[in-house]
């Protein structure tokens, strides 16, 4: 059974190590001054951001990552678009050994349960090299933006 928690700073290497390899970098991870790779602390504690990981109760060995935002966070203090919140999916990896086991709906749907808790009204995910998995996930795929939207 795979736990699905919220990241914290003690999951640096492991989500280095997750998310590192996805063809686009994933946004809360940067590079230090001295070249290496790690993660961006702020968006790690920012209430906006979420960041989740798979763990396998047993080992600790994280298993999978997910990092997303609430759209408000790029929106100015004094500019409200009006519209009602989103949140948007950016990065989503499971270590290759542990796919096809639930565990990436699971961190889906967990990434889901915190955008209701903050009022968005829609979750998208822009892309993706594997459309049936969002579909499986209840996804509907938007053209031509190749961008998946599920209303919450
Ligand atoms: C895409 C990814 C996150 C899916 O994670 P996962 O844990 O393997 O997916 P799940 O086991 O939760 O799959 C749920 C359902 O999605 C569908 N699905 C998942 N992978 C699929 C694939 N390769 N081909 C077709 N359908 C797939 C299946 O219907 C699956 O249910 P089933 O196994 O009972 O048939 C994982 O394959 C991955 O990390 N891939 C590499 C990185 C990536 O592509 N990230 C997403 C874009 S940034």
């Amino acid at each position: 059974m795979t736990e699905i928690r919220r990241a914290t700073e003690d999951d640096t290497a492991a989500l280095v190590e997750v998310l590192a390899w996805l063809p686009i970098r994933s946004r809360v991870i940067e590079t230090s001054p001295e070249g290496d790779l790690q993660v961006n602390k702020d968006r790690l504690r920012n209430p906006y951001w979420c960041t989740l990981v798979a763990v396998d109760p047993d080992s600790q060995r994280v298993q999978g990552a997910a990092v997303g935002y609430d759209s408000r966070y790029f929106e100015s203090a004094t500019a409200h678009s009006g519209t009602p919140p989103i949140a948007k999916l950016e990065d989503l990896a499971v270590q290759s050994e542990y796919e096809r086991k639930g565990i990436g709906a699971n961190l889906v749907q967990a990434f889901e349960e915190w955008a209701r808790s903050r009022g968005c009204v829609r979750v998208e995910i822009s892309g993706g090299p594997k459309p049936a998995f969002y579909e499986k996930c209840g996804y509907e795929r938007q053209s031509p933006f190749f961008r998946f939207v599920k209303n919450l």
